[in-house]
């Protein structure tokens, strides 16, 4: 498969998977770093590992989310793309983005979804008093946040922890989860997995 990765800041989870599809008898490869902001520190860690970069900046666009996206699509296909991963990509896409790339398209969410859809998920988890948090592996459709669940990865919510500390311990699990689900995913595998 070949594999495009959308990003909108400094692409830690890019990095994973760009490493993850070099590993021998990988089913995907990287064909395209891609970003909304043609700033983002992402791009220049996918050049530095050889990935073709492009950039298409969303603020030209103002409200009008189909032109952005019609664009994201054009190059998409112009690379060649068949697989796409959202990661750390900061734009709601519209339903027709989504129905084009659907069952195509992952994305990883900060939580341990069907909880704290959206934004600012550690601060809500710890407002909540949870025990633990975690990251979701998911395949996206036009509702945000909601699609099948490829993976989850959990992680304790420890006395003292901020939504930075938190944030930080979910980040490490997400650079396993990501890898992991993206490999079973483009070989055709469609049952979660749970990591430890
Ligand atoms: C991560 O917390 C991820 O869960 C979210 O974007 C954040 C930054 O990701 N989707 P990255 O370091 O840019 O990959």
């Amino acid at each position: 498969r070949s594999c495009a990765i959308l990003l909108s800041g400094g692409g830690s989870n890019m990095v994973q998977l760009v490493k993850s599809m070099a590993e021998a008898g990988h089913p995907a490869r990287p064909v395209l770093v891609m970003s909304n902001d043609p700033g983002a520190g992402g791009l220049a860690r996918a050049q530095a590992m050889g990935v073709a970069t492009d950039a298409v900046d969303h603020r030209p666009f103002g409200k009008d989310r189909a032109a952005f996206e019609a664009e994201l699509t054009a190059r998409l296909e112009a690379a060649g793309a068949d697989l796409i991963c959202l990661a750390g990509f900061m734009r709601v896409l519209t339903e027709g983005f989504v129905r084009h790339w659907e069952g195509r398209m992952l994305n990883i969410h900060p939580s341990l979804l069907p909880k704290y859809r959206g934004l600012h998920t550690h601060a809500r988890a710890l407002d909540a008093g949870d025990a633990e948090a975690g990251c979701t592996v998911h395949e996206v459709t036009p509702a945000l946040d909601d699609g099948p669940i490829l993976g989850q990865a959990r992680v304790p919510i420890l006395s003292g922890d901020t939504p930075e500390s938190l944030a930080a311990r979910v980040l490490v699990r997400e650079h396993e989860l990501y890898p992991a689900c993206l490999r079973r995913f483009a070989a055709g595998e469609r049952h979660p997995i749970y990591l430890n």
